[in-house]
């Protein structure tokens, strides 16, 4: 199969697949699979079908890695990630999923519409990706392919549009040789370094390009873009982000700053996990946005303070510097929240107006002994002087 087939590879609208969905329209075809809209002939319930492009389809590895994707993506459980109902293969269109229907749009289509959002739209929008894969990562699965592409925005840029992430680990069937000599460069701008150069990968390839995102949806650009693969694998590897301010002069400083961490070459110099990335955007965030912020830290606490062996709980969910900070594994964030977290997150309990005074009525009652005791000593002297 060759990629003049993939291109040809369409499912005409009407078509039953799977012996119970109608294909109503085709949705698009990615650097992986067909996408179609289709209607469960019984229930009516509308689902988006991704078949396996054919050359792809061809190798039972990649049909089984592409299986093996949907099912771990099925494990997931967010608002934010795109359910998967089903995964196998078919006769005669090969490997598939079947997922939720998203009824909106992709952002990298919204970005080509309407040119780069605001900052807290993209912040927010961002902020929503971390919150679904948080959980992916904490039921041990990497995206590997965050990109505006994959984010589907339900309603209007915004606080009140729901992002919802797709795709999580589809892009796995793609080979790094295969995709060097296929796939269009700019497919490959939201891989990390050691993605790019075909290292070993964790969650924390997933921070990176989620701060390509985020460049992206605020400038339409990329930190870095080259001519050839090889060109954006050097530039990648050896050169220097350029600074989004240079696109966006209207960032601040301190958020530049912030996005350049997430590109650190080296993972461990990254944030550590994806909601730590998200409390650091909490300055220029919106107040719907920094709920959700909230909302991420607290989890990703209370997964961590679950992690730890009992004994050790409590000297975890301790205030900050109560305990002391036990090594960040792998995959869950550090045993004490990380600095940024404990700075947004207000998970300290709120203290009533009535509770405010409380602390200091202890102090009170010892002033009133110091002003008998100093009367009655007052009184002895006057005494004994009249006396004298
Ligand atoms: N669950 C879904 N609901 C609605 N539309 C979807 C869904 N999944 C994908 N789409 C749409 O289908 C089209 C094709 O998606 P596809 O994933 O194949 O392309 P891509 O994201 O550009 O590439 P890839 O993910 O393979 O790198 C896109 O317009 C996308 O927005
Ligand atoms: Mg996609």
């Amino acid at each position: 199969m060759t990629a003049a087939e993939d291109r040809a590879f369409a499912i005409p609208s009407g078509t039953v697949v799977l012996d119970k969905y109608r294909v109503e329209a085709t949705l698009g075809t990615g650097s992986t699979g067909l996408v179609v809209k289709a209607v469960h002939t019984s229930l009516g319930t509308p689902v988006a079908i991704k078949f396996l492009l054919p050359s792809y389809a061809a190798s039972s590895q990649a049909g089984s890695t592409f299986v093996k994707a949907a099912k771990a993506a099925a494990k997931i459980s967010s608002e934010y990630v795109a359910k998967v109902f089903d995964s196998g293969s078919s006769h005669p269109y090969g490997p598939y999923f079947v997922m939720e229907y998203v009824d909106g749009e992709d952002l990298a289509k919204h970005l080509q519409r309407k040119g780069p959002l605001s900052i807290e739209a993209a912040i927010d929008v961002t902020v929503q990706a971390a919150l679904a894969l948080a959980e992916a990562h904490a039921a041990g699965v990497v995206h590997h392919n965050v990109k505006p592409a994959n984010l589907i925005m339900t309603g209007p840029v915004g606080g009140a549009s729901l992002i919802k992430v797709v795709d999580f680990g589809i892009s796995q069937v793609l080979e790094l040789a295969a995709m060097k000599t296929r796939v269009d460069v700019g497919a490959s701008y939201y891989m990390s370094p050691e993605q790019i150069s075909d290292g070993a990968l964790d969650h924390r390839t997933d921070v990176y390009s989620l701060a390509v995102t985020l460049y992206e949806l605020l400038t339409k650009t990329h930190p870095f873009t080259a001519d050839s693969f090889a060109d954006l694998e050097l530039k990648v590897n050896t050169g220097r982000p350029t600074d989004i301010r240079q696109h966006r002069p209207e960032v601040a400083a301190e958020m530049s700053a912030v996005i350049a961490v997430a590109f650190s070459r080296k993972p461990e110099a990254r944030y550590h996990t994806v909601g730590e990335f998200a409390a650091e955007l909490a300055p220029w965030s919106s107040p719907a946005t920094l709920v959700h912020i909230e909302a991420l830290a607290r989890r990703e606490m209370r997964r961590s303070i679950g992690a730890l062996p009992r004994s050790q709980r409590n000297i975890a969910s301790q205030p900050p510097g109560a305990g002391p900070r036990a090594p960040a594994p792998a995959l869950a964030p550090a045993a004490e929240p990380p600095e940024s977290l404990r700075r947004v997150a207000p998970i300290e309990p709120k203290i009533l107006p009535s509770e405010l005074n409380k602390g200091d009525e202890g102090g009170s009652w010892i002033l009133l002994a110091f002003g008998l005791a100093a009367l009655i000593v007052l009184g002895v002297i006057i005494y004994l002087l009249v006396l004298g």
